[in-house]
């Protein structure tokens, strides 16, 4: 346990609520209830948030 990987903490830790695109989760009544960590302007940043950069 004294190396873990990024994408290990997000899946484990963060995923169930932000989903594992990072796109958060949206209800039409009530906006976001989980806010997405992505967007265009950060794309890149979230892409290495998930380890999914396409660079
Ligand atoms: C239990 C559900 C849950 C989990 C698990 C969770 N989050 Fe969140 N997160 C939220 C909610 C709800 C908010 C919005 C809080 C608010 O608006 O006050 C939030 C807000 C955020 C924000 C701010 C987004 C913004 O646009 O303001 C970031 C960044 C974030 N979380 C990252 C993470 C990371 C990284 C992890 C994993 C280590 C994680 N969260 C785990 C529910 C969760």
């Amino acid at each position: 346990m004294t190396h873990l990987k990024l994408t290990n903490i997000y899946a484990s830790r963060c995923k169930a609520c932000h989903g594992a695109d990072g796109l958060g989760k949206w209800l039409d009544d009530q906006g976001y209830i989980f806010p997405p960590l992505v967007d265009e302007d950060l794309f890149s940043d979230a892409g290495k948030l998930l380890g999914s950069a396409s660079q």
